[in-house]
């Protein structure tokens, strides 16, 4: 049983090009949810061990496996190279998902124009514990049944969207790919403004990650939207009124973050025309 469910998730061979701080997330995820190691390759330069199992490679082999799966996970500088050496071990059936940042689904396309399913997906690191967010794009010559295996192979990490609009990735990237530096950021300033009012430094730093922690799960449990359940919480004249109209006035914290994802957002499109 529990192999047929694992044969409908993962491809019948996993083939990694490079394998770093993002497809290395990607990848212990899949395998503790099963997928087993012996259909994973992985090829990157150092040569380095991925986990028990998983064949590592320093170059390419001769052909990829029939119902392979390329997963693109190095940097996106390096497309020309890689698709020079891969592309002609790809066949029309191999299916293809990038993670290269600012990378568009048409530069994949001519870079492995016979292979018909091309996926771009933009994961962020909680992937590795499977509460990550990633988007996923891609276009009619993917056919159906490609796109329902990739989506499947990209379930087991967290939310996954697809998108219809490929300029939405910068934006998207801004949210949820940065956003979990942003969350860092305001749970540390959290705990450092509870040291402000008096509270011991450790202490205030455990409470701020616990609260965040704890209120990020009940958020995603509850029957209302985040902004309702503010307001449920702030009784008229009580002490959490009092602190949400300090972020509230002006809406400070809202063009607060509204000017973070911008400036996040206008990073990459300069990025993208090469700044
Ligand atoms: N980090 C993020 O939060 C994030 C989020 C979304 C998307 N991405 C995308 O993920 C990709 C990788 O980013 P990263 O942060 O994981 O980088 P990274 O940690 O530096 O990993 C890069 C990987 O590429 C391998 N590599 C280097 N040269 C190669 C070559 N010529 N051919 C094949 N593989 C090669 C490296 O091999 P060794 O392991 O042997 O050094 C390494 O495994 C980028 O395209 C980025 O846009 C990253």
């Amino acid at each position: 049983m529990a192999e047929a469910n694992e044969s409908r998730i993962f491809p019948d061979h996993l083939f990694m090009v490079g394998c770093g701080n993002m497809a290395g997330q990607m990848l212990s995820r899949w395998l503790a949810c099963g997928l087993d190691p012996a259909r994973v390759t992985v090829l990157r330069p150092s040569g380095r061990p991925v986990a028990d199992g998983v064949t590592v490679v320093t170059d390419y082999p001769d052909a990829l496996p029939p119902g392979t799966t390329v997963l693109l996970g190095m940097k996106p500088y390096q497309i020309d190279d890689v698709a020079a050496a891969l592309g002609p071990r790809c066949s029309p059936d191999t299916r293809l998902a990038s993670i290269l940042a600012g990378t568009t689904l048409a530069t994949l396309r001519a870079h492995f124009p016979h292979v018909r399913a091309i996926v771009r997906a933009m994961p962020n690191l909680p992937v590795g514990l499977g509460e990550g967010v990633t988007a996923l794009f891609t276009d009619e010559r993917t056919d159906v049944e490609a796109k329902a295996a990739v989506d499947a192979l990209i379930q087991p990490l967290g939310l996954a969207e697809w998108i219809d609009d490929e300029a939405l990735f910068n934006r998207i990237t801004a949210l949820s790919g940065c956003g979990p530096a942003f969350l860092f950021r305001f749970v540390d300033a959290l705990a450092r403004a509870g040291e402000a009012i008096g509270i011991p430094a450790e202490q205030a730093a455990r409470m701020a990650l616990a609260t965040v922690q704890g209120s990020a799960n009940m958020a995603a449990e509850a029957a209302v939207s985040p902004a309702a359940l503010a307001d449920q919480v702030a009784s008229p004249g009580g002490m959490t009124r009092e602190g949400l109209n300090v972020l509230d006035a002006d809406q400070r914290l809202l063009a607060l973050l509204t000017d973070t994802l911008a400036a996040a957002r206008n990073r990459g499109e300069a990025m993208a025309r090469g700044a």
